[in-house]
């Protein structure tokens, strides 16, 4: 029998040990009594629109940080990153006449699993950073202890960016007559920007063109707003189960804390808690799938969190490396197809192609990212079923923490603007550009 807390008699991988066990309580009852982040019927609508993924009608962009920052936490910053992904998926949607969901890594990512339990950070070894849910990135023992007082902070710093990106994309700011102003000064000076430009411009003279034709625009809602959903890796169970909610109008299980939780990498055991937790509610659910991964495990998966075999139900997010992809790609495709699960294929080019510069920063190659999502579409042609999304790591900021792309970042400029708290992420431009080569294959 699943409940809410059902997970507590599994193990549960990638927990911080809190040190005040009474603090954790008395946060956990606050956000057991807090409101909802999001509610159950706009996850349904996702989960609706992600079957239409499935179908092969749409494609799934899910974009963000790696892990949100307390200290980057400004209108601008939330403006910058929504610019970036409301232009990605225009490029992709007038390059390959797609519609495109948009889902952010934003309004709650904030917890990371961990490959150690110690980092060393200039020559010292210290607690490895948890995302600022947990602990604090500064390279300093006493920051590193797990402070409970931080999961209500991310629940009202969630809730502050998800109100920002309501009015941004409800109220205005994401009409497709402001298609010009989402290029940013630096992005809009590069090759990619004046190739953007370019787009915007035809954009605007078919909409002009429309309303000549006597088309009366303004009823024409879809033009006006965009749906942007949100999720997060739910690595932090106590949070996530205290954000779970009954939704009156069905009776079933809700994890308010954003549209879509994914189960990542290094927590998705079959028995394990994460698993356990994410079968129970009703989201629409991620699960990354790395190079370990074994067809029949992860058709195991989907047996477990998606019983039904719901469209839009599961998107299997494989990141399996540049290298590998054609090789391992095909026997997960086949296998989970075999098997009658209609899930979203969404190709995660960044987690299996990072690697630490000669200067010991974590850095990906703008080439291997492109490599991995060429190699995914490739399979996908070849076996007749449909490349259904990306899955990037990026950010609206001029950074410095992927290598190449047409600003060509090379190894001794990446700690010019590296401001990262846990991987790469692709700046703007490289993201702009990456676009622009996703529309191309899906044209192709
Ligand atoms: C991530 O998405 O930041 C992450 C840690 O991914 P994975 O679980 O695939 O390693
Ligand atoms: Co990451």
């Amino acid at each position: 029998m699943w409940s809410p807390d059902s997970w507590q008699s599994r193990e549960a991988l990638q927990q911080p040990d809190w040190p005040q066990e009474a603090a954790l309580k008395r946060v956990l009852s606050e956000l057991r009594a807090l409101p909802p982040l999001v509610f159950a019927g706009e996850a349904r609508h996702l989960e609706s629109a992600l079957a239409r993924v499935a179908k092969g009608e749409a494609f799934l962009l899910q974009a963000g940080d790696c892990s949100e920052s307390f200290a980057e936490f400004s209108a601008d910053q939330i403006r910058d990153k929504l610019k970036v992904i409301l232009q990605m998926a225009v490029v992709l949607t007038y390059g390959a006449g797609v519609p495109v969901v948009k889902v952010g890594r934003i309004a709650g990512q904030f917890a990371k699993p961990r490959s150690s339990a110690t980092e060393i950070v200039d020559g010292i070894e210290l607690p490895s950073f948890r995302g600022h849910m947990v602990n604090d990135d500064s390279p300093d023992p006493l920051a590193r202890i797990p402070d409970p007082e931080r999961l209500l902070a991310a629940y009202h710093q969630s809730a502050a960016t998800l109100n920002l990106l309501r009015a941004f994309t409800k109220g205005g700011f994401a009409d497709l007559t402001q298609v010009h102003a989402w290029n940013q000064e630096f992005v809009a000076a590069s090759a990619q920007g004046r190739r953007y430009e370019s787009i915007a411009g035809e954009i605007e003279a078919a909409l002009r063109f429309m309303a000549a034709c006597g088309i009366d625009l303004s009823t024409e809602s879809n033009l006006h707003q965009v749906d942007f959903w949100t999720s997060h890796e739910a690595l932090l169970l106590v949070y996530e189960e205290a954000l779970t909610r009954r939704d009156s109008l069905t009776g079933k299980y809700y994890d308010c804390s954003a549209h879509l939780l994914w189960v990542g990498e290094r927590t998705r055991q079959l028995d394990g808690a994460h698993v356990e937790f994410l079968s129970g509610v009703c989201n629409p659910l991620g699960v990354k799938i790395g190079p370990e991964a074994r067809p029949e495990e992860v058709v195991a998966l989907c047996d477990k969190l998606d019983p039904q075999a719901v469209p839009g139900r599961l998107t299997l997010i494989t990141r399996l490396g540049a290298g590998r992809v054609e090789e391992l790609l095909p026997p997960l495709l086949e296998t989970v197809k075999n098997s009658g699960h209609e899930v979203v294929w969404a190709c995660d080019p960044m987690h299996a192609n990072t690697f630490l510069s000669d200067g010991g920063l974590k850095t990906r190659r703008f080439d291997d990212v492109l490599a991995e999502i060429r190699g995914f579409f490739q399979v996908h042609k070849k076996l007749g079923s449909w490349p259904g999304g990306i899955h990037i790591e990026l950010t609206g900021e001029n950074v410095t923490e992927c290598l190449g792309g047409l600003g060509d970042i090379l190894e001794d400029q990446l700690d010019l603007r590296y401001t990262t708290t846990c991987d790469p992420r692709l700046n703007a431009q490289q993201a702009i550009d990456l676009s622009f080569r996703v529309a191309e294959l899906l044209r192709a």
